[in-house]
C-alpha cells in the first residue's frame, strides 16, 4: 500500500457504518483528496453495488492508481486528477454523492469553497455531500487535541486550519445543500451529511 495512512485504518470501519446505510443502492460516488484510497478500497469491498471514483492532485495520483489496481474491486474505478486550485477547468460528471475526508483543514479557504462549487455542479438533486474531519463550533475546538492540531496545521501552512462549522454550513446553503446530520465520530472528528436540494 503506497501513501499508507494509519489513521485511515483506524477510522474506515466507523465511517463505513455511518455512510453505508445512507447511500442508495447502486450509488455513484466521487471522492476528493483520496490519498492512498484506503477509505474507498474498504467501502467498495463492503458495498459491491456502488461505483466509486477517487481523485487527487498530480503528485499523489500514481500511488493512488497503483493501490487501486493492486487491491481494488471492479466497482472502484481508475482515479482521476483533480486539483481544487484548478477547479474551473474540471469536467463535471453527475454523481449521487461526493465524499471527502480530512481535506477541508488541509486546503486553503478558497479551495474549500471550490469543493462546494464542484459538489453543486456534480451532485444530482436529492444526492449527498459527505464531509469527514475535525470542525470547530462557535469558535471553539471540540477537544484540547484539536486545539494542538490547529497550531500544528498553522505552523506548517497558515492557509490551512480546522474550519468553522458555521462557515461550512453557509457555503453548503449557497451551493444548494442542506445539512441533514452532523455525527460526532471517534477521535474528535465529525461526519457532515448534506443533501442537494
Ligand atoms: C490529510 S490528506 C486526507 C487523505 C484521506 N482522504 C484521508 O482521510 O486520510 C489530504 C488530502 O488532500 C489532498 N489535497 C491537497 N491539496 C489538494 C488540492 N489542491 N486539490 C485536491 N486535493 C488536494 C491531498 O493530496 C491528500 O490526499
Amino acid at each position: 500500500m503506497e501513501n499508507y495512512s494509519p489513521s485511515c485504518e483506524r477510522n474506515k470501519q466507523v465511517i463505513l457504518e455511518q455512510i453505508a446505510p445512507r447511500l442508495p443502492q447502486n450509488a455513484t460516488v466521487f471522492e476528493i483528496g483520496s490519498l492512498s484510497g484506503q477509505h474507498a478500497l474498504h467501502f467498495t469491498q463492503y458495498r459491491k453495488d456502488m461505483r466509486w471514483q477517487c481523485s487527487d492532485i498530480e503528485e499523489n495520483l500514481l500511488p493512488l492508481a497503483n493501490n487501486i489496481q493492486s487491491f481494488g474491486s471492479d466497482n472502484l474505478l481508475a482515479p482521476v486528477h483533480l486539483d481544487l486550485s484548478r477547479a474551473d477547468t474540471w469536467q463535471h460528471q453527475q454523481v449521487d454523492c461526493i465524499y471527502t475526508a480530512n481535506t477541508l483543514h488541509i486546503v486553503a479557504p478558497l479551495l474549500v469553497e471550490n469543493i462546494f462549487k464542484i459538489a453543486s455542479a456534480m451532485v444530482n438533486p436529492g444526492g449527498q455531500l459527505m464531509i469527514y474531519g475535525p470542525f470547530k463550533y462557535n469558535g471553539q475546538y471540540t477537544s484540547a487535541s484539536n486545539t494542538d492540531f490547529q497550531q500544528w496545521l498553522l505552523d506548517r501552512d497558515p492557509q490551512s486550519g480546522i474550519r468553522d462549522f458555521e462557515w461550512i454550513e453557509t457555503l453548503a446553503t449557497s451551493a444548494h445543500f442542506r445539512l441533514d446530520t452532523d455525527i460526532a465520530m471517534p477521535a474528535n472528528n465529525q461526519l457532515l451529511v448534506f443533501y442537494r436540494q
